[in-house]
């Protein structure tokens, strides 16, 4: 049994890793660890601010931890808003408003190639107690949709339709999301590894 401690507050995100973990693994999110704090992100790629996460609630902790940081990179707006998605539209990180600018940015273009892209980072002490860094990459391509479609999730679902559905995110259920979703891939490449130890 590992315990790993997940560097979020984001109740969405804890539920769709625990959809993805079997009873080898109890993921304890910041709350449940007793902390309360919200951690910047502040650097200019996902794998940064991901290391800061983790390295943050590690310091804290002294525990095994993970943390996931993740873009939505659109082709036409030159990879953006990526490493910015969470206050594209300004600081009260509002999903709607990131959405609406979205929309608007993109309102003449119909080329609307996008990916979500998911940076893992986890910090791991070896039987050497040396401390490990460890960092997994989940993508998932598609495309934006012209309006918003579905009401499930959260984020940029409603507006975002993976290769292989005519269904944006918001229209499907965990499970099918999870078909597609660049967290489960990144996710389940995490797992594999701490399988191995
Ligand atoms: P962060 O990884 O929490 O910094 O998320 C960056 C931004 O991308 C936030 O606005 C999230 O809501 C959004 N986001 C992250 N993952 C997903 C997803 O799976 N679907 C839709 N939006 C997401």
């Amino acid at each position: 049994m590992h315990t790993l401690i997940f560097a979020t507050n984001n109740k969405n995100k804890v539920a769709e890793i625990q959809s993805l973990v079997g009873p080898d693994f109890t993921i304890i999110p910041l709350l449940e660890a007793g902390i309360d704090i919200d951690i910047p992100e502040p650097h200019e790629t996902l794998q940064e601010n991901a290391f800061e996460k983790a390295s943050t609630i590690h310091s804290i902790t002294n525990q095994n931890c993970f943390s996931e940081d993740t873009g939505l990179e659109i082709e036409a707006l030159n990879g953006a808003p990526g490493v910015k998605s969470a206050r594209y539209a300004g600081e009260g990180r509002d999903f709607q408003a990131n959405i609406d600018k979205v929309l608007q940015s993109l309102n003449d273009i119909d080329y609307r190639t996008a990916q979500f892209r998911t940076v893992i980072c986890l910090l791991w002490q070896d039987a050497e107690n040396i401390l490990q860094t460890h960092y997994f990459e989940g993508i998932c391509k598609g495309r934006i949709a012209y309006e918003m479609q579905g009401d499930k999730g959260f984020g940029y679902d409603p507006i975002f339709i993976p290769d292989g559905s005519d269904k944006s995110f918001a229209e499907m259920s965990m499970e099918e999301k999870n078909v597609f979703s660049h967290r489960k891939k990144a996710v389940t490449q995490l797992f594999e590894f701490l399988q191995t130890k």
